[in-house]
């Protein structure tokens, strides 16, 4: 089987989905698979890169990118065969094969918000991964939380802002926010990994995160901190009509970092501990998991999906939000829960692979 690993992008997220795209090209199973690596440069081309995982690592020093080489990939016409093409510098057309299945390793906008699915469903190409509206509705935090309430799930406090809202009447959104508590996040709706986030303590510097925020997304959220544990948990869609399954629970566990945020995650910032799985009893890890599958339904869930969790001191349960491309690199939550699990990071890989082929 040919598979097309499709990394790198246009949204703030490029480098965190790089770092993703060397992990999965170091791990997926040669035996099985033919790989063709194909960036898309931040200014939205599509390139074949080098099958060299080394070219990717996560490092806090050097975040890894994809950089134009000056080939254009070239996607299969829409009803004929499945061959991929790369335009070289020179003008040269080669046929790179025919492709069985594209495995998109990005994160937020046009990637993980059901554009690129969009694009490969018109083409007809086969895709592993989230499908067009699980993917829209869960990069969008809005809309993650109308899917979730309906379904019964909880969800954070908070108000949904738009730039328009916060010109024409900044004191009433004052108010809403210190109805909000003491601690609350400043949210773009759609962005990832925390881009764009802010801790506001006591009203204090709101302005500013709301400039923050508003610069990633025209939607923001403003949310109650949530007291609690952060909990994460994968979900794997069921293959053939079954039901998805959750894997164990992991934590995120602060020591001295207000919150998780980007320099947390991925710039080896201290004072967060990622622990796999987490130290919680039976009884919780049953009610994590079924509840991560409910989420995982409620939004129509395709492929896989993170669910991240507070678990509050009364031992209440609230999703913050589903993501579904996750940070996939081997030290990631998402493939650290399922190695607790029992699968191992390839056989992870190849298990998103199976379900996506068509
Ligand atoms: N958006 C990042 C990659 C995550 O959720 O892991
Ligand atoms: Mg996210």
């Amino acid at each position: 089987q040919t598979v097309v690993v499709l990394f790198g992008g246009r949204s703030s997220e490029h480098s965190i989905s790089s770092a993703t795209a060397g992990g999965v090209l170091g791990a997926i199973d040669r035996d099985r698979y033919s790989v063709i690596p194909v960036g898309i440069t931040r200014e939205g081309a599509f390139v074949l890169e080098e099958d060299r995982p080394e070219k990717f690592p996560l490092e806090a020093t050097h975040l890894p990118e994809v950089v134009d080489n000056g080939t254009r990939v070239r996607w299969p016409e829409p009803g004929g065969d499945r061959m991929l093409r790369v335009a070289a510098p020179d003008g040269s057309t080669i046929d790179l094969g025919e492709i069985d299945v594209v495995l998109p390793l990005l994160h937020g906008l046009h990637g993980e918000d059901g554009a690129i699915q969009g694009f490969f469903d018109v083409i007809d190409v086969p895709y592993a991964g989230g499908g067009i509206l699980d993917s829209a509705v869960c990069l969008d935090k809005h809309f993650t939380k109308l899917a979730l309430s309906a379904a019964g799930i909880s969800v954070a406090p908070g108000i949904t802002v738009r730039q328009h809202d916060w010109e024409v009447d900044p004191e009433r959104i004052r108010t809403a926010v210190a109805e909000l508590g003491e601690v609350v996040f400043v949210k773009p709706s759609d962005a990832g990994s925390s881009v764009g986030v802010s801790r506001v303590d006591a009203g204090e510097g709101l302005d500013e995160a709301l400039r923050i925020a508003f610069a990633e997304s025209p939607k923001v959220l403003i949310e109650s901190k949530v007291a609690g544990r952060e909990i994460e948990v994968g979900v794997l869609a069921g293959r053939e009509g079954a039901r998805a399954r959750a894997s164990l629970p992991g934590e995120v566990v602060l020591t001295s970092r207000s919150f998780y945020d980007f320099e947390g995650k991925y710039l080896g910032g201290d004072g967060v501990e990622i622990v796999c799985p987490a130290e919680v009893d039976d009884g919780l890890i049953a009610e994590l998991q079924q509840t991560a599958v409910r989420a995982f339904e409620a939004v129509d869930g395709k492929g896989l999906a993170r669910v991240d969790f507070f678990v509050t001191p009364e031992g209440g349960l609230v999703v913050n939000e589903l993501n579904t491309m996750p940070g996939f690199t081997p030290i990631s939550m998402f493939p650290k829960c399922w190695i607790a699990s029992g699968l191992n990071y390839g056989e992870l890989i190849t298990e998103l692979i199976e379900a996506g082929l068509r």
